[in-house]
């Protein structure tokens, strides 16, 4: 099966990006499930209902996000009621809404998806990720409940990242990391068969500080003496993303290539799609 995963949209210039390439993409490329991460697809800072459903419209299957996930407020209404919908599957018991769920793709296959944040340089208060992802492993294995297993790894530090991806491998058929905004070139199957990538970049005007107008982050920088807001930059976006190849025999990875369309960086489409 064909899987697509995009980074974190980034305010209008990243979503309306994504809402006007995608169908392009699941019908081009012939894609089985697309899985979007909106975090940031509300002027960098969180995501509203409207906006989560447009990305529905446009063709994802599952929308996951990260520690922007409640800067909407409205977003603590609209997720206990929006299967398509996950939060942090480590956030503390109570938390609204679900951090996995189990979704049939276009072919038929089975997908968990499952969105988990990492502590490092983050919140160190959040349950275990490690642990909460033999958790939703063991609930749904691959090859017994599921066909496929997709997990964002919604963190910041590289070594976390890498260290999750080992510690599923074989057990999921992707694990990869959004957050940094900017893409990885690390894109690889790990030895057990898991597709994995250290962070899939961002849908976003790349001209920008990680996606929001350069000039406040680096007004920060340079004098500590904050002079506005972060805001969202709203030149053209490019989308970034990766492709993975599942077998539908075992449910593991057999290939993975970054996907970048859009003005700023080089682009490129996985070639075994092609
Ligand atoms: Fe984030």
């Amino acid at each position: 099966m064909r899987l697509l995963f995009l980074g974190d949209m980034v305010g209008r210039s990243g979503r309306t990006a994504v809402w006007e390439r995608l169908p392009g993409l699941i019908s081009d490329l012939r894609l089985d499930f697309v899985v979007v991460n909106g975090e940031n697809a509300a002027g960098g800072f969180g995501i509203t209902e409207e906006i989560f459903h447009n990305t529905l419209r446009a063709g994802a299957d599952v929308v996951t996000t990260g520690n922007h996930v409640w800067d909407q407020r409205e977003a603590l209404s609209f997720a206990p009621r929006e299967e398509r919908f996950l939060r942090p599957a480590n956030f503390p018991k109570g938390t609204p809404g679900k951090g996995s769920g189990l979704y049939v793709a276009r072919n038929g296959a089975r997908v968990l998806a499952a969105n988990i944040m990492g502590r490092v340089f983050m919140n160190p208060d959040l349950d275990d990720p490690f642990r909460t992802v033999e958790a939703e492993l063991a609930a749904c294995p691959l090859g017994e409940q599921a066909d496929a297993v997709f997990i964002d790894f919604h963190a910041e530090a590289t070594s976390e990242k890498v260290c999750f991806g080992h510690f599923v491998d074989g057990r999921a058929s992707a694990v990869i990391g959004t957050h940094t905004h900017q893409p990885t070139a690390d894109h690889q199957i790990l030895n057990g068969g898991t597709a994995y990538m250290s962070d899939a970049g961002m849908c976003g005007d790349y001209d920008s500080s990680l996606g929001m107008d350069k000039e406040e982050p680096l007004n920060r920088f340079t004098t500590k003496v904050p002079k506005g807001r972060f805001e969202a930059a709203e030149g053209p976006a490019t989308i970034c993303g990766v492709g993975i190849d599942i077998s539908d025999r075992t449910g593991l990875a057999e290939k993975i290539a970054p996907l970048r369309l859009g003005p700023r960086l080089e682009e490129t489409v996985p070639a075994f799609w092609r």
